[in-house]
């Protein structure tokens, strides 16, 4: 494979630097050209994009969102626009295109791949850490550490003035931002999409707190189990002496310097997307099992959902005594 294609899409997330730098690096230790495609698939399908060398991605391993920009870009759901995508890509002798998004993008890559037997690889990188066949995702250590500094300040206020605070985490429909944030803030309850609200036992969890002589309470909700300020409102009806207050952290876990653990592994995906495609391996994403780098199917990845781990939501039990 003499020339490649590199594009983040999607929701953006820390760490798409760190794997842009990889992608152009190990290519061009392979020997192949690289052409970076700005804003995501859009930039595909207008053809907007431009050779990049090892200069190209200088100094952007500590950056937080992406040179290339990107796009949600509902347009490319139409076949007739992944076709220009395609006569692009064949009119640029782009032999390969590594896609660094979220589970949006993996369906777009996959059709690519299907529909045009082209060779693609996808980059899981989002900050919801909802795609199937990855424990992790490029983005997720260093949003979760995001709002857990955040909801560490919110602490000091609630104890001062011994109030309850709700905070809403991103996560889109998912509850994986959540557990791993609320677990690690000490959260007394976790709200998540895939278990149904149980008002009546958060208002005898909050009670209990209450008589261990706890005198503020943490309630971490994940965007896609409900609105804060519509459970706080629902709370303050059943606990009408209690001072309940909101904080929704909203798009400051999308951005940041990326931690060590994002960059590294975005380094590694990146590395080993590029030799995938050079090996001819297409139709697949790089993903994380324990310590190892593994290669999954994007037919797998698309059509299977990730499984939740409950185990936080134990352990917050656990400690909330
Ligand atoms: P993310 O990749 O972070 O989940 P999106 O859901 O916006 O973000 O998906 C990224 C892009 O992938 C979309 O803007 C669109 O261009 C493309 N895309 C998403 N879903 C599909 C689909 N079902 N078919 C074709 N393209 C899609
Ligand atoms: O998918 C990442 C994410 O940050 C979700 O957690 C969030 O719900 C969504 O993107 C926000 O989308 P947008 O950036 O289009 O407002």
């Amino acid at each position: 494979m003499k020339r490649i294609g590199v594009l983040t899409s999607g929701g953006d997330a820390p760490g798409m630097n760190p794997a842009i730098r990889a992608v152009v690096r190990t290519a061009l230790c392979l020997g192949m050209e690289v052409f970076g495609i700005r804003g995501g698939y859009r930039g595909l399908a207008e053809n907007n994009l431009f050779q990049m060398n090892s200069r190209s991605v200088s100094g952007i391993i500590d950056m937080g969102g992406t040179i290339l920009k990107t796009i949600r870009f509902p347009e490319f759901k139409e076949k007739k626009t992944r076709e220009k995508a395609y006569k692009n890509l064949r009119g640029n002798r782009i032999e390969g295109l590594a896609v660094i998004g979220g589970d949006g993008s993996a369906q777009a890559a996959s059709l690519l791949s299907s529909e045009f037997n082209f060779p693609v690889v996808l980059i899981p990188a989002s900050i919801d850490n909802d795609l199937y066949g990855t424990d992790s995702t490029i983005g997720f250590d260093t949003a979760v550490n995001t709002a857990v500094d955040a909801i560490d300040r919110i602490r000091d206020t609630a104890t001062s003035h011994e109030r309850t605070f709700i905070v809403e985490v991103m996560g889109r429909e998912h509850g994986n931002l959540a557990l791993e944030v609320g677990l690690a803030c000490g959260a007394e309850i976790i709200l998540i999409p895939e278990m149904t609200i149980d008002w009546d036992k958060i208002v005898e969890e909050l009670e209990n707190q209450k008589i261990q002589g706890k005198s503020s309470s943490l309630i971490v909700l994940a965007e896609g189990a409900g609105k804060a300020r519509e459970v706080a409102e629902r709370l303050q009806e059943k606990l009408p002496k209690r001072e309940i207050r909101v904080s929704v952290l909203g798009y400051i876990q999308r951005g940041g310097k990326p931690t060590s653990a994002t960059r590294n592994l975005a380094t590694k995906f990146g590395v080993e997307a590029v030799k995938m495609l050079n090996e001819g391996h297409h139709g697949s994403m790089v993903g994380l099992k324990g310590m190892e780098i593994v290669r999954v199917p994007l037919s797998e990845v698309i059509s299977q959902s990730k499984s939740l781990s409950l185990e936080n939501l134990d352990i917050v039990r656990l400690m909330d005594i």
